[in-house]
């Protein structure tokens, strides 16, 4: 059976960013240009939450009030493989709670909502659901920064590498009358300071409507394991980069182009790449703000695996390639796309900063969150 054309073409033709933004997913399929076969990175964050993941249950999960059946939700699943893999972590370890505690008879059923974008590639997701699992699953399409699941449905939530990507380019950042208007960049990496406040402000509320939202489906007590992509406070750019420096390097690519007359300057005006990386005490600081949860560890994890997987131009490249080809085929058409990333692995391969995956200062911090029982009725 063919697939369908869902997640081929991110848009049905709305020239309106915001639209664009909510409806382009990551590129599907398993093809050489897949976000399945240029996840590595997001994997190795999988890899060294696992051991956190599976302290954290086994300390902070109350097996004793559980209810016959246990619901988590991955929030920003994308096309399934390190989805996958984390189901299997969280189911795994929320059984040998119930082992080590004699109470194999009270083992609950688990359900897993999958939950994306509605473009994303579903059908490669349920392909890649391993035979042997503990869970039944079921897929949630719609944003996750609005109500998605009834209300105290969820024991357990769970996202990856996911709220980084804004609900929509702030709508300043594009227009030529404001004072953050971006001219000539695609990012707030290396624009100026009202560039990089409306994509910040526009990140808490969008982090707000996530907490509020989630607030509302999990039950009382119920967990929630953040992997929130981010940056540090500070670090030499002399000697190390982030993903934000990276998207600058990328961004000096579309002016390139510009200029050599394959698109308009308006056209790279007109863009903009909706994902904010935070420094943990911003991040803190929003979750705090939102009072509906108390943090039970937060800390950075410097990603050492995902270091490792991410070595070499044509693989960073090809990563950013899987998550942004979409909605970039959504704005300039799909004729600029090999030139472009053509034109990124050289620069990427030109710099001796880039090439060496040391210099990436790039963190992920793992937060876990619990939700406060005494919010119920006031937080909603
Ligand atoms: C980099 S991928 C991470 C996927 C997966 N969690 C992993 O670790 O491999 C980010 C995912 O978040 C999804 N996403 C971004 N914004 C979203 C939103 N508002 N609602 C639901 N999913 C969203 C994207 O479509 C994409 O699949």
């Amino acid at each position: 059976m063919s697939r369908p054309y869902l997640w081929r073409r991110c848009s049905t033709g709305s020239p309106g960013l915001g639209r664009m933004v909510r409806r382009c997913a990551m590129n599907g399929g398993e093809g050489p240009n897949s976000y399945a076969r240029n996840s590595s990175y997001q994997k190795g964050v999988v890899d060294v939450a696992k051991p956190i993941i599976e302290e954290e249950i086994s300390r902070k999960l109350n097996i004793k009030h559980l209810s016959s059946t246990f619901r988590i939700a991955d929030f920003g699943c994308s096309t399934g493989h390190n989805s996958c893999a984390a189901m299997q972590i969280i189911t795994e370890a929320i059984m040998r709670r119930f082992e080590i505690e004699g109470l194999i008879s009270q083992i609950p059923d688990f359900y897993v909502f999958f939950n994306d974008k509605v473009t994303n590639d579903f059908n490669t997701l349920f392909d890649s659901l391993p035979r042997e699992r503990l869970y039944s699953a079921a897929g949630v399409p719609g944003s996750f920064h609005g109500r998605l699941l009834p209300g105290a449905a969820l024991d357990f939530a769970y996202s990856s590498c996911s709220l980084n990507w804004l609900s929509e380019v702030p709508k300043a950042v594009l227009d030529n009358t404001s004072p953050a208007w971006n001219r000539g960049k695609i990012h707030y990496a290396g624009a100026r300071r009202e560039v990089r406040e409306e994509y910040a402000s526009q990140y808490a509320k969008d982090i707000e409507s996530f907490l509020d939202c989630r607030a509302e489906e999990l039950v009382p007590g119920g967990l929630m394991a953040l992997l929130v992509p981010a940056v540090p406070a500070s670090w030499d750019p002399n000697s190390a980069y982030t993903t934000t420096t990276e998207i600058y390097l990328f961004g000096s690519c579309f002016m390139d182009m510009a200029k050599t007359g394959r698109f308009s300057e308006a056209k790279v005006d007109s863009f903009n790449i909706p994902v904010y990386l935070p420094i943990p005490q911003e991040f803190k600081a929003i979750i705090e703000r939102n009072d509906k949860y108390t943090i039970e560890r937060m800390e950075v994890l410097d990603n050492p695996a995902g270091k490792h997987y991410l070595a070499g131009p044509k693989a960073r490249a090809a990563y950013w390639r899987a998550a942004s080809e979409g909605m970039l085929i959504d704005h300039f058409g799909s004729e600029i796309i090999e030139e472009l990333f053509d034109r990124y692995t050289k620069k990427l391969a030109a710099s001796p900063l880039f090439s060496d995956p040391n210099c990436d200062k790039s963190i992920i911090m793992f937060v876990l969150l619990q939700r406060k029982p005494e919010s119920c009725s006031s937080g909603s």
